[in-house]
Parts: structure tokens; C-alpha cells; sequence
């Protein structure tokens, strides 16, 4: 496996790529309500990252996925298709997944659950999957395996009575969308994919996490992810820079609180 180490050049064109996908979940975030469609708010994202942030849409022709960010409601897990005919309602939860490519060249990524009026289980749920993603973040240094990083979010997760999705991972990121390693989010890794991480290394962290079963599967329009028991599921992403004294979230939001990295 090739780990790329990024150069102090392309750490900064991460950084700029990380800010960007930022500042589109920040801009959308009004705009996510009953009664938008997720058609809706693919434009508004492909626009802003076209004319607002001369960036491109990553995902859009990403091995043929039809439009420029993924919405994935309640069962669906992840690489939900934006569509005019879909309305949010209220009792829904949603996930945005965000993948702006600088025209540096450089990836960033991020995604985020929004719930839809009132839902109890789903606001557990997305509460305790942010969770997971934290613990495991609040884990990354040099040195760190990534086996300890999937191991806190499954503890996480099946403490409060849910499950680890298997069948997706996080990955690497810098000039290439996916890039190494492979960023599992329960306790699987072969030894030689169980790496140490270092300083200099870009790579995702996105738990899946569900109320029933682990099991997925794709429907017929070859993306779409979902549970196979139908039950919900969540799912929160961030870029993150392994730092020589532990990490910076490139996808840091304004409004969240990240307080608990200091150390
Ligand atoms: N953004 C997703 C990820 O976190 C990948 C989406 S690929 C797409 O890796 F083609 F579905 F958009
Ligand atoms: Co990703
Ligand atoms: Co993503």
C-alpha cells in the first residue's frame, strides 16, 4: 500500500479544498427543509461550487454518478441521487456528502445528517454517529493504527445499540478522490492494511451507522445505497490532516464545536 505523504505546498491545497467543502454545507444549511426537493438542492450546491467557488463538483461523472452531491434519506445509507420528484418531509433524516475538487486539483469532502422537523430515533441516531466520528478523530496522531480509529467508533456505536455499515469505508484523499488507504470503520483490517499513521497523511473518516442490521444493498440504479431490514441510517465525514502533534479537520464547520481536540 502507498500512503502519500503531502508536501507542505499541497497540505495548504488541502486546506483550501477542505474550507471549500466546508462553506458548501454551510451555505445549504438554510436551505434544508420540508418541502425542498433534493433536486433542488443539488443545483444550489452545483452552482455555488461552480460559479461561487470556480471549483468542480466532484462526484458529478464520478464513474457515471448522475449529479454533483449524494442526499441519502432515512434507510439509504449513502450515494442517494438528487431528484426534482423527491421532498423532504418533515420526520425525515438526511445526509449531504460534499466532494469539491479545487482547480488546484486537490479533493475535499465532507457530509453531514440534517434532521427534518421531529424525529427522536433519528436524532439519536445522528447524535451518536457524529459521536463516532469524533472519538475517532479525537484518536488520530502519528503512530495511531488505524485499527484503534475503527475500533472506538464500533465500541460507539454498538454501546448504544446500533450497527457498523462494512460494505463502505473512508479513504484517502489529496489529488485523487480516493486515494490509500482504505479507512475501515470496524474492527477488519488485515495486518498489512492496519498502517500507522504519519504525519502529512489526508484521509477521510465517514461511519455509517444503523439502527438495525449492518447489511446493505445497492438498487437498481447501480448507486443507491440502503439498509436491507430498512431501518435508518446515518452517516458524518470529515477531511482530516494528520499533524506532527495530532490532526486538523480540514472540513471544520463555523458552527461546530471541535473543542474537544484540544489537548
Ligand atoms: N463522497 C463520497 C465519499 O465520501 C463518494 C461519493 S461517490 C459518488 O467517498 F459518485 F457517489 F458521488
Ligand atoms: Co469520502
Ligand atoms: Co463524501
Amino acid at each position: 500500500m502507498n500512503v502519500p505523504i503531502k508536501t507542505p505546498d499541497e497540505i495548504d491545497k488541502m486546506r483550501e479544498a477542505g474550507r471549500q467543502a466546508a462553506s458548501v454545507l454551510e451555505m445549504l444549511t438554510p436551505h434544508v427543509q420540508a418541502g425542498v426537493s433534493t433536486g433542488k438542492l443539488d443545483r444550489l450546491c452545483h452552482d455555488y461550487i461552480v460559479n461561487e467557488l470556480g471549483s468542480t463538483p466532484a462526484p458529478l461523472d464520478y464513474h457515471g454518478f448522475p449529479k454533483s452531491i449524494c442526499t441519502s434519506i432515512n434507510r439509504v445509507v449513502c450515494h442517494g441521487i438528487p431528484d426534482d420528484a423527491k421532498q423532504l418531509k418533515n420526520g425525515d433524516i438526511m445526509n449531504i456528502d460534499i466532494t469539491v475538487r479545487t482547480a488546484d486539483g486537490y479533493h475535499g469532502d465532507s457530509s453531514m445528517m440534517f434532521v427534518i422537523g421531529e424525529t427522536i430515533q433519528g436524532e439519536r441516531l445522528c447524535r451518536v454517529t457524529q459521536e463516532c466520528l469524533y472519538r475517532s478523530i479525537a484518536l488520530v496522531k502519528p503512530g495511531a493504527r488505524l485499527s484503534e480509529l475503527a475500533r472506538a467508533i464500533q465500541q460507539h456505536a454498538e454501546a448504544n445499540g446500533y450497527s457498523v455499515v462494512r460494505d463502505f469505508c473512508g479513504h484517502g484523499i489529496g489529488a485523487g478522490f480516493h486515494e490509500d488507504p482504505q479507512v475501515l470503520h470496524y474492527d477488519g483490517y488485515a495486518p498489512e492494511a492496519d498502517i500507522a499513521l504519519a504525519a502529512g497523511m489526508c484521509f477521510t473518516i465517514e461511519p455509517m451507522i444503523n439502527v438495525g442490521s449492518h447489511k446493505t444493498k445497492v438498487l437498481r440504479d447501480g448507486w443507491t445505497a440502503v439498509t436491507r431490514d430498512k431501518s435508518l441510517s446515518a452517516q458524518w465525514e470529515h477531511t482530516l490532516l494528520v499533524t506532527e502533534s495530532g490532526v486538523e479537520v480540514l472540513t471544520a464547520r463555523g458552527e461546530e464545536d471541535l473543542s474537544f481536540l484540544e489537548r
